[in-house]
């Protein structure tokens, strides 16, 4: 057993190692302080057991008083290891060995009845006091290092505003969504409206509204994707003129980008494709209307270098028809054998004409008092046009290298 100086030293270093900043001995010294301190109050327990066995009154009284005092010094040791101890495993051993169900003080106390009654006061006084007293300095201490973990846990995991932020991906518009957008806003701003619809279709819209009757040649020209009980996949977005001409009365301003459909695949075409189909009714509207909106569209789109011409085209559903081309980016015309536009030196780029009378009256609408203008446009092909891109199948690919670069 320690005795008073040994324990008062081992204390007092605990401490001074602790305030000392050597922090690295401190866990040791505790560790032998409270491996110490619990042998002691082990092996007091056994000598509160031997007390029981004491028959002389007088003998037992004084072994009595002098056990339950050194039961408060062994007590007072523990309070002291365990305020310098920064561990709650450590705290509970210390607990377990001086206030648990067999510490010694614990015996003590279910010991009292057997004592003298002179030395029941006293007895009971120290073991009680030093029970409470120990009791508070655990859970203190216990309190403390939780509230020490939790303030480290919190600094430990506090969030630096001003680290950079993770950059978020930003998106951006794929090529021929900008030339349908820029191609829109030019119409929007000429006061045409936006219309929309299917791209499944009845024959009826695609076709046969069209002065497509079925059985007709120019059908076959369209390399339609059919599907069950007269549908189609739309071939062009002409049908959304029929329905926009059934569903309202003229003046009719409208225009009409959507996904379209082929049966079609080679540098300049693929299955699925993009269209920009415009229609404009009303009273006294003539070619040179048509000629001077779209030129003034491939202006907005494409700037003032590239040329455009227009030349006799043929549609079902206009009459007269005409087709409007650029001139070729990659070869300019130079090259015989240019593999975007093959030599003509010229890319088709919308196919245009009056309404055919035949088509508004299809719809109601009076050919005598009324006439219109139609265009259709492949926005897919102008994307290649502005932006210099050879094949238009990397479009659809959806490789981001590619699209990346726009
Ligand atoms: N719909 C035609 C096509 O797909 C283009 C077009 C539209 C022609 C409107 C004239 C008027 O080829």
């Amino acid at each position: 057993m320690m005795d008073e100086s040994t324990r008062k030293w081992l204390a007092e270093q605990a401490r001074a190692f602790e305030k000392s900043g050597l922090a690295e001995q401190a866990p040791r010294l505790q560790e032998s302080g409270i491996a110490e301190q619990i042998r002691e109050a082990d092996s007091l327990k056994h000598k509160v057991e031997e007390l029981r066995d004491v028959a002389d009154h007088a003998r037992l009284a004084a072994q009595a008083l002098t056990l339950s005092n050194e039961l408060a010094k062994s007590a007072q040791l523990a309070s002291e290891v365990a305020q310098v101890t920064d561990n709650l495993r450590q705290l509970e051993q210390l607990r377990v060995h001086n206030l648990g169900r067999s510490a010694a003080l614990t015996e003590m106390k279910r010991t009292i009845q057997r004592l003298p009654v002179e030395v029941r006061p006293e007895v009971g006084g120290t073991t009680n006091r030093a029970t409470r007293e120990l009791e508070q300095v655990i859970s203190a201490r216990a309190e403390q290092i939780t509230a020490e973990e939790r303030e480290v846990q919190l600094r430990e995991d506090t969030v630096d505003v001003t680290l950079p932020g993770m950059p978020f991906p930003k998106g951006h518009l794929h090529p021929s969504m900008r030339v349908m957008d820029d191609v829109v806003d030019f119409f929007v701003g000429l006061g045409y409206r936006l219309a929309e619809g299917p791209e499944v279709e009845t024959d009826y819209y695609n076709f046969t509204a069209l002065n497509i009757p079925p059985e007709h040649p120019a059908r076959s020209e369209h390399d339609t994707f059919f599907l069950d009980e007269g549908l189609v996949l739309r071939t062009h977005t002409s049908p959304v003129q029929i329905r926009t001409m059934l569903a309202q009365e003229p003046p009719v301003y409208v225009v009409c980008p959507g996904r379209t459909y082929r049966r079609d695949s080679d540098p300049t075409h693929t299955p699925m494709f993009h269209q920009i189909e415009g229609l404009a009714v009303d009273r006294g509207l003539t070619l040179g209307h048509l000629k001077g909106t779209l030129a003034a569209m491939a202006r907005h789109v494409f700037g003032e270098e590239l040329k455009v011409r227009l030349r006799p085209g043929y549609f079902q559903f206009t009459e007269p028809s005409v087709e409007m081309d650029l001139s070729c980016f990659v070869c300019g015309g130079n090259d015989p054998n240019c593999k975007l536009c093959k030599g003509a030196g010229w890319l088709e780029m919308l196919g245009a004409g009056m309404v055919d009378p035949a088509v508004l009256e299809e719809v109601g609408y009076d050919p005598e008092e009324y006439t219109g203008f139609a265009f259709g446009m492949g926005p897919d092909r102008m994307a290649m046009v502005k932006y210099g891109i050879p094949d238009l199948r990397l479009f659809f690919e959806g490789d981001l290298r590619f699209l990346r670069q726009f």
